[in-house]
This record gives structure tokens, sequence and C-alpha cells, in this order.
């Protein structure tokens, strides 16, 4: 287990001096779990405004990060590179509508960073993340260990959150996951979800819940949020800096996020045990038939698209 001091030398790279990624890079240093936080961009001007921004909330309080503009050279060498560089999904639009420039935006940035250091993880955040995850992979020539995408973590959590205001109880006393792709075919794997080892079905305040709508109100969250404010940054900043503490502090704590799956050739998320080396191992969930079958569903339709991206 990483302990919390040599976690507190680490650096993070965040690429992407945007909305997100200066949320990300916020978050990352009011809840300090790295030395240096460097952000990169091209737009310099932007970049170095932001910086200036995010470096006033340093300067009081316990955070003990530094914040400063960074290269993409300087961010191959970082113990983890946040990527949410690209475009943003536009009312209407869906994540994967976004592939070909998200596509073209990470191949060169990637480009830009090699060599990477031996032990750099790369963190997807950008859509669709699962796609730009397994290009990622590609690109990187970075062990499968090194590289995922937050996938469906904030799914997940989304899921629990609503689930837990039904129930009466915090989310995070709550097992149940969403799993297969970050976007329309996703699904939670309700025969696996419990509160205590208490089927949900049977836990006080959801005995009558429907399954479909919550799942479906859980699918559609982040459109209704770009709808009314053009993009969600909060959602994704959280879980984002709980996965890079995850990973810098060698939690091993089970998340479902984004991550190589050999047997379906593509990249989706299934729960995975996160530590200092990125991914340490996948949980198999006792999926049901109909849940693997969704499972099986969700890796063909990005499969359909990893395809049509690579002509
Ligand atoms: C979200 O789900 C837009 O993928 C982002 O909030």
């Amino acid at each position: 287990m990483s302990s919390p001091s040599a976690a507190l030398q680490s650096r993070i790279a965040v690429l992407g001096a945007g909305e997100v990624g200066s949320t990300i890079a916020y978050t990352l240093l009011a809840n300090p779990i790295a030395s240096e936080v460097l952000l990169v961009d091209p737009k310099e001007q932007v970049r170095d405004a932001q910086v200036q921004d995010l470096s006033d909330s340093t300067y009081h309080g316990n955070t003990s990060s530094l914040i400063r503009a960074g290269t993409h050279k300087e961010a191959g060498q970082c113990d983890i590179v946040v990527v949410t560089a690209g475009a943003a999904q536009k009312q209407g639009e869906s994540r994967t509508d976004l592939v070909g420039r998200n596509q073209a935006i990470l191949q060169s940035a990637i480009g830009d960073m090699k060599p990477f250091k031996d032990t750099t993880i790369l963190l997807l955040i950008a859509n669709p993340v699962d796609i730009l995850t397994y290009f990622a992979l590609q690109y990187s020539g970075l062990p499968a260990h090194q590289v995922l995408g937050t996938g469906t973590f904030l799914d997940s959590a989304r899921l629990r959150g609503a689930l837990a205001l039904r129930a009466g109880v915090t989310a995070s006393s709550l097992n149940a996951y969403v799993l297969g792709e970050h976007g329309d075919s996703q699904f939670p794997a309700w025969s696996c979800a419990n509160i205590s080892g208490i089927p949900l079905p049977k836990f006080p305040g959801l005995e009558a819940l429907d399954q479909d709508s919550l799942a479906d109100e859980t699918k559609q969250k982040a459109g209704s949020i770009v709808e009314s404010k053009g993009a969600t940054a909060f959602g994704i900043a959280s879980v984002t800096a709980s996965i890079c503490k995850s990973i810098l502090f060698d939690e091993r704590i089970i998340r479902a996020v984004s991550h190589y799956q050999d047997d379906l050739k593509v990249c989706l998320s299934k729960p995975l045990v996160l530590g200092r080396k990125g991914v340490v191992q996948t949980v198999d969930l006792p999926l049901d038939k109909r849940e693997r079958e969704a499972l099986t569903e969700s890796a063909k339709s990005l499969r359909e698209i990893i395809e049509q991206a690579e002509k």
C-alpha cells in the first residue's frame, strides 16, 4: 500500500484547461493527493489564466499541492495523466458523435507526450470515454493495466444516489453497479445490487422500485444537465479525483471503470480493483442471463464504433 506521504510526492497532469479540466484540477487541489498538478493546454492564454485562478485557491487552508502550467512532454513524465482534452457534447449530441474529433485530438496529444515514464497511468475523461480509452491504449503503447477511463463510475454513483434517496440510507452503504458503455448501452447489474447483503426489492422503501425507469433516469441524467447548463463538470471531477486518490494511495478499492476487456476486444466498465499500478484485477460479478446479454450487446455496439473509426 502506498503511504500518503509517498502519494504526496506524485504529480498529476490534466490535459485540457476547459470547464471539466479546470474543475478536476480544482478538486485535486482541494483534496490534496499529489504534490503537483500540471495544467496542459495548447490555448496558453486560457491555460495560464486558469493556473493563476487555481493558484489563488492554494494560498490558504490545508492544501499541500501546487498547480502550474505544464507541457505535453512534462505530462508524459507524470504519475497520472488525466485526459479531458476534446470537444464536449452539445445539446442533442450523443457521446459517440464526438468520436472523430476527439480521437484525432487524443492521437496528437499522446504523440506529444511520448515517450511516457514507465509507470505513467492514463485516465481518460473525454467522451466517448470507452472508445478513447481503447485508442489511448493503442496509441500510447502503455500496458493495459495503466490505461483506464472513468467509464460508468459516475453512472454507478448516480444510480446509488437515486437508490439511497428512496431507501433513506447513505449512498456509500449501497452495492450497485452500472456496467458496460458509459452511454446508451449501459445497464445496472440489478441481480448483484444490495444494501448490507439485502437484495434491493426486500429493502424498506425499495419494494416497489421501477428498475427500468430508474435505469433510464440514470442513463439520461447527463443529457438533461447538458441541455440545461451546457456541460457536466462537478460529478465527473469528483469521480476523477477519487480514482486518482485510489491509485496514488494504492487503496485497492473496487470501482466500475472503463478498461480493456481481452475477451470482448473493447474497453468498457466492469468492477475493477484500483491500486498504485492502475488496474490490479477485474471483478467478475455473477451476472444473470439478461445482464450477460446486455454486456455482450454493449461490447458489440462499442466494437462497431471502433471498427467504423478505424476505417
Ligand atoms: C457525464 O456523464 C458528460 O459523460 C459526462 O457527466
